[in-house]
């Protein structure tokens, strides 16, 4: 998609999109085309009792007086209302009212003093989120169906100031597409191997990008995260990506992601429907892997390191088995009893190795490790589970801001016990009922006194059949924004 900045000028032809005020209200452009038009734009307001209302749109074929394709009106509601996260979303409405041409205009003139920029920038951002496709394996589609839109030009009396915003916006967009990619690839192209291939690219950004195999993590003790990998062909692997933008003396901010490339639930094996689901498995590693790339696309002056474990959970004569016992990283032991509960098992020894190793002034994991906060969410809310309240209500504010909500669930020893294993220091499941606080309990057992920790249970929110505000059915890219506005909002103020 190409985005340009320019001053407000209608074209002669083509697709227009129109701001509209609350209260039908037009802009000088606005006003100027609807006398050209002889009035049709406010009879067709009228008619079809458009209101400006926010995100309501409203389209004009083939205007008289005129040789435009087509005016679509988008109602903005109050304009001194718009902020970020609202033009974000009205600029994904304004994608696909002109998704069927090949170049639209977008004419801004509603908008006027001092957020004008800031609101041109945030819609082509909206447009931009809203026309990633992952069709790279279609060889048919409909040419209906198949959006054209190639290029928009975004008309504001800010031009100058929005193109300068723009460039964090369009580093936020290429973050949340990179983890969408990995996301939607299918499980035969993205293995442990694969996926850390893919995140070497992000050395051309400037991250360091380490890769520990099987035999690596071996020395380490990885004998939790090994375990979940051994009934499979691919090896494991450990990514690790540092982008240093802060000053040397900075403990930096650990990000973790559960990288489970295909997870079929090993000998606990899942049953058919939705087992396909599990190639998103990893989509807790693909969206640190996509911050990583946002934070260094827009040079973030913060130090942050993101880990991924990555492994594939199969069943084989070399897997695990229920009731196995493995040693971690950390020398604690744990009975195996259900193969499927592997996530946890993964992220306790890339947690333990994070802290170890860096010595984080905060540790974020994010895993698709329950279906249960599909249960409790379905796909409005992440779960949130933290040893610390200061830094849990900084996710939360910072998910408000962008619209990546979050809601915190409570943790405590009464659900640590479910957790107590006969023969080894823990199992790795509770007793079934609240399994995604005991799942976050488990993590906890891994994370040292002191250091701040806050899991995000993404199972509900990082893919949706339907699409969502800013997606196409398919990968979200849930945690980008999230976490580039929380490390914006309290590492780089
Ligand atoms: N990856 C799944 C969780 C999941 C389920 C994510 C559905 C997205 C959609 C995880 O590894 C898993 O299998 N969890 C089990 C845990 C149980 C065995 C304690 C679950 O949630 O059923
Ligand atoms: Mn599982
Ligand atoms: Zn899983």
């Amino acid at each position: 998609m190409n985005i340009t900045f320019s001053k407000i000028a209608i074209p002669a032809q083509g697709a227009v999109v129109l701001a509209v005020g609350e209260g039908a209200r037009l802009g000088p452009a606005g006003a100027a085309l609807d006398k050209t038009t002889g009035g049709a734009l406010t009879r067709a307001m009228k008619a079809a009792n458009f209101n400006g209302k926010r995100e309501k749109t409203l389209t004009i074929v083939v205007p008289g007086g005129t040789k435009l394709s087509r005016v679509v009106l988008v109602g903005v509601g109050e304009v001194k209302s718009v902020d970020g996260m609202a033009a974000e979303r009205l600029g994904a409405a304004m994608f696909d009212a002109v998704a069927a041409d090949a170049s639209a205009a977008v004419v801004l003139d509603v908008f006027d003093g001092v957020k004008a920029g800031l609101v041109a920038a945030y819609i082509a951002g909206g447009v931009l989120q809203k026309s990633y496709r992952f069709a790279k394996y279609r060889t048919k589609e409909e040419s209906e169906s198949k959006p054209k839109l190639k290029s928009v030009a975004i008309q504001t009396g800010a031009a100058a100031e929005a193109k300068r915003l723009f460039a964090d916006v369009a580093a936020i967009a290429d973050g949340i597409f990179f983890a969408r990619d990995l996301i939607s690839e299918p499980p035969n192209v993205i293995y442990p191997e694969s996926f850390a291939a893919r995140a070497k690219e992000l050395a051309k950004d400037g991250i360091k990008v380490e890769i520990l195999g099987e035999a690596a993590m071996k020395k380490l003790g990885m004998g939790s995260l090994l375990g979940v990998g051994q009934g499979s062909e691919r090896e494991s692997q450990l990514l690790v990506m540092r982008w240093d933008g802060g000053a040397k003396s900075h403990a930096p901010l650990a990000i973790v992601g559960k990288g489970v490339c295909f997870d079929t639930g090993g000998i606990s094996l899942k049953t058919p429907p939705g087992m396909w689901d599990m190639k998103w498995d990893m989509a807790g590693a693909g969206v640190v892997v996509g911050l990583m790339r946002t934070l260094a696309r827009r040079k973030a002056r913060v130090n942050v390191v993101g880990l991924c474990g990555l492994v594939e959970n199969m069943p084989d004569g070399r897997a695990q088995r229920p009731g196995d016992v493995v040693t971690s990283m950390s020398g604690q032991t744990i009975e195996v009893q259900n193969t499927d509960a592997e996530g946890r098992l993964v992220l306790a020894d890339v947690v333990w190795y994070a802290q170890q190793r860096f010595k984080p002034s905060a540790i974020v994991d994010l895993a698709t490790l329950t279906g249960a906060i599909i249960a409790t969410f379905n796909d409005h809310y992440a779960g949130l589970f933290s040893n610390d309240d200061d830094l849990a209500q900084r996710l939360t504010a910072a998910g408000k801001t962008v619209g990546e909500r979050l809601w915190r669930l409570p943790m405590g020893e009464e659900y640590d016990r479910e957790l107590k294993s006969l023969i080894a220091d823990m199992k790795n499941i509770g007793s079934g009922k609240g399994g995604s606080i005991t799942a976050a309990q488990f993590i906890q057992r891994f994370i040292q006194k002191g250091v701040p920790w806050a899991h995000l249970d993404i199972a509900g929110v990082v893919w949706n059949e339907k699409g969502t505000v800013l997606s196409a059915p398919g990968a979200t890219g849930y945690g980008v924004r999230l976490l580039n506005q929380f490390v914006a909002d309290n590492y780089e103020k």
